[in-house]
């Protein structure tokens, strides 16, 4: 799929041309689960797969959406609308538009498809319009369109990555200060990206719980967000289970900025696997369907370490695998989880 197609869906739909397209790719985290929200820090990478989306100016002053995969535009237009409005607060003004997407980022498997139709609808508004909005602030638009017109109480992960986040390199983020780099793939590796099958609800699960509970353990403890705690013995002070929430998340954080040092898989592996086991034990946000896919990837001899991708609670797992392998290691990996009752299959 390309920006030809997305504009040629436009003409088709709408029967004017389009006078912008363009689009954003989904993402995969590899390490940094659940920090973002705490101040903390990330390692996503964008994947190959993009949403794309064109525009014009509505000719009846009416605004209308529509996508090659929702033709009455009924699950895309609480995004898309949601970045105008966002916009406007910013005081970037836009006439009505009609706008179409198209999109191949899998929806609902913990790739970030929102985050990828937020930053693509931002990049064709600034386009059409000549807004002055460097890619920081429009992650930062997309972000604030999420959590308040889609309901979805997000970090800034997911927005950042899309926005600024380079195919091939890992976007080492400071949610803090969105101070961020690039950082080249652990040498020898490779990225494989399976879907456990079971289908992630974002805003109706666990995570604006696991958000209060993160911020009560950062209150508990004298801070602004636990961020600014790296001794994990001082989650002893804390109640169960704020103790182990606050020691997923600071864990995590040390996670992520060993991971940066090192270009080893191996070690790189071992930090995910560590963040799995965490995720699962200290922050709950695993499933049995992600603890027996990720166990059965590091079955694999070829793979350096496997974890659950995203949110949690359902959605993807992300492994770390030796050049040439991931093919194979996708095929015996389903096929075993087949065995074990699940269905899968391979996203990247
Ligand atoms: C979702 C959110 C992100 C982040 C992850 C968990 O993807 O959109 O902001 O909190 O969950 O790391």
């Amino acid at each position: 799929m390309s920006g030809d197609d997305v504009t040629a869906g436009f003409a088709r739909y709408f029967g004017l041309a389009a006078q912008a397209a363009d689009a954003a790719p989904g993402r995969v985290n590899l390490l940094g689960e659940h920090t973002d929200y705490n101040d903390g820090f990330v390692l996503p990478t964008p994947i190959a797969a993009q949403t794309h989306v064109a525009l014009a100016v509505a000719p009846d002053d009416v605004r209308r959406c529509s996508s090659a995969q929702c033709p009455d535009g009924a699950d895309f237009g609480r995004y898309v609308f949601g970045c105008l409005d966002a916009a406007a607060e910013r005081r970037l003004q836009a006439p009505a538009v009609w706008v179409y997407v198209d999109s191949v980022v899998p929806i609902g498997a913990g790739l970030s498809s929102s985050a990828a139709l937020e930053v693509a609808t931002l990049r064709a508004l600034r386009q059409a319009f000549r807004w002055a909005l460097d890619d920081v602030e429009l992650a930062r638009t997309a972000q604030r369109a999420e959590v308040r017109y889609a309901g979805v109480n997000c970090g800034i992960m997911d927005q950042m990555a899309a926005s600024v986040g380079r195919a091939g390199a890992l976007l080492f983020l400071d949610t803090r200060s969105l101070e961020h780099r690039l950082v080249p793939m652990p040498h020898d590796s490779e990225l494989l990206v399976l879907d456990s099958g079971e289908r992630r609800a974002l805003a109706s699960s666990g995570y604006n719980t696991r958000r209060a509970e993160c911020a009560a353990a950062a209150r508990a403890l004298g801070v602004p967000a636990l961020r600014d705690i790296t001794d994990p013995s001082l989650c002893r002070r804390l109640e169960p289970p704020l103790d182990r929430r606050a020691r997923h998340v600071i864990t995590e954080n040390a996670r992520v900025l060993e991971a940066v040092r090192t270009a080893d898989p191996h070690r790189f592996g071992t930090l995910m696997n560590d963040s799995h086991a965490s995720l699962r034990d200290d922050f709950e946000v695993s499933t049995p369907a992600l603890d027996c896919l990720t166990r059965l990837l590091r079955q694999q001899p070829a793979v350096h370490g496997a974890r659950l991708t995203g949110a949690g609670f359902g959605g993807a797992c992300v492994a770390l695998v030796a050049p040439g392998e991931c093919s194979h290691v996708a095929e015996s990996t389903l096929a075993a989880y087949s065995a074990a009752g699940y269905r899968g299959r391979r996203l990247v």
